[in-house]
């Protein structure tokens, strides 16, 4: 397992996701515990990209329960479809929220929160949960985070 992970802040965006996609690749190499993984992730995308809030949600019994994550505490239980979490697990698709304030049923965690973006795990065709990053800046994410966001949730999903 890769002991530490280098992202030069001068980078790009898009050049630190892709910077960082194989050096998450060799951090999850040798480790099949999905949990364990997602942990590592949440902590090397928040201190890569200084998010406000970085992690994930799994389907426990019919409903969204809160899992690692890096930032201040959050809502433990998610319902299926409620939410931009619950709404792209159902969707089994990734939505971008530019304007928390302007998404209808935004579940509002923390007040700080403006714009999210969220990505669907999906696991042997299975949605499984969902990676949820909140920024503090209106409309803070875009393709590009889309993109390098969901190349990293294939790196985990295609361990499985
Ligand atoms: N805002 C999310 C809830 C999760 S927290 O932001 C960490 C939602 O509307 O699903």
């Amino acid at each position: 397992m890769a002991e530490s992970v280098f992202i030069d802040n001068t980078l790009s965006k898009k050049e630190k996701y892709n910077a960082l996609l194989p050096q998450l690749k060799s951090l999850i190499e040798t480790e099949d515990d999905l949990i364990a993984n997602l942990a590592n992730v949440a902590a090397v995308l928040k201190s890569s990209f200084g998010f406000f809030w970085v992690g994930f949600y799994l389907l426990k019994d019919h409903e969204l329960v809160l899992g690692p994550f890096q930032g201040p505490i959050a809502c433990t239980r998610i319902q299926i479809g409620r939410g931009v979490c619950g709404k792209a697990f159902q969707q089994a698709d990734t939505i971008i929220v530019s304007d928390v304030n302007l998404f209808e049923d935004h579940i509002a965690c923390s007040t700080e929160t403006k714009s999210e973006i969220v990505i669907p795990i999906i696991i042997k065709g299975k949605t499984v949960g969902v990676l949820d990053v909140d920024s503090d800046l209106l409309n803070d994410f875009d393709q590009q985070d889309q993109e390098g966001l969901k190349a990293i949730i294939n790196l985990i999903s295609s361990k499985f």
